[in-house]
């Protein structure tokens, strides 16, 4: 792993009306990283994430997206950096054939041809193309959230977040998830926000716990485990 920062947020807040929901976010990603995001209900995961990928305005500090400050763009514009988030939000099209769906944003930076190839593969990569013709909203959850992915996959990002992936997810839809996402690490950078401390475990090496719209710690998944204010925080203590 290369020690290059790619991606970096000084001093970030978010404030909506008299909530703070980020107070001063300072946080570091590096070149290939698989980072995961904890934190209780109401930390700012999400916001940390919207306010990455162009989706809300930081109403202070900065982000800088491989040497580039990104404050202000706007969504399209942070895609078109490489950066591809899949939200807690469902962006499929319901009335549309699975691979109509990755084909869709596959094609938005490829010639028809290219889209083809990249959909054939990533359903390949994801183990989805018995799915091809089926329609969305005939999917199961753990298959929708497949096909969520590979429409991210379809822009090919080079960091990739994602927003509990793991919801609702069977035991075995977890392994599936597990063995896709590291795949995808050969290849990407990638953060993931995830309630479920056994997959953390199993996938992350570093974790950096948010709490009250800060970092509360950022270090290895054992420590953040072990730590006594990571328990306090989720038991709804102060620290
Ligand atoms: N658009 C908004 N308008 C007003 N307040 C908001 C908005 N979005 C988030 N908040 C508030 O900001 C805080 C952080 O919310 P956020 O969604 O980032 O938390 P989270 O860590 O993702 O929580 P969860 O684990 O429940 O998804 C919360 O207090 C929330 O109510
Ligand atoms: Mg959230």
């Amino acid at each position: 792993m290369s020690n290059r920062v790619e991606l970096e947020s000084r001093g970030l807040g978010m404030q909506f009306g008299g909530v703070h929901a980020l107070a001063g976010v300072d946080f570091k990603l590096r070149r290939q990283e698989l980072r995961c995001l904890i934190g209780p209900n109401g930390a700012g995961k999400s916001t940390f994430f919207k306010c990455v990928c162009g989706m809300l305005k930081p109403t202070a500090g900065d982000i800088t997206i491989r040497g580039q400050r990104t404050n202000g763009l706007l969504p399209h514009q942070v895609a078109r950096l490489g950066i591809g988030i899949k939200t807690q939000v469902p962006s499929v099209m319901n009335g549309l054939t699975v691979r109509e769906n990755l084909w869709l944003a596959a094609r938005r930076d490829n010639t028809s041809a290219v889209a083809n190839r990249l959909v054939a593969d990533i359903m390949d990569r994801l183990l989805i193309t018995d799915l091809a013709a089926e329609l969305l909203e005939t999917l199961a959850h753990g298959k929708r959230q497949l096909v969520e992915l590979g429409i991210v996959l379809a822009g090919q990002p080079w960091l990739i977040l994602l927003d509990e992936p793991a919801a609702g997810l069977t035991a075995d839809e977890v392994d599936r998830m597990i063995d896709v996402i590291t795949d995808i690490n050969r290849e990407s950078s990638l953060i993931i926000v995830e309630h479920d401390m056994h997959f953390v475990r199993r996938i992350a090496r570093q974790v950096t716990v948010f709490h009250q719209g800060r970092v509360l710690i950022d270090a290895d998944v054992d420590t953040v485990m072990a730590s006594q204010d990571v328990r306090d925080v989720y038991l709804g203590k102060q620290v």
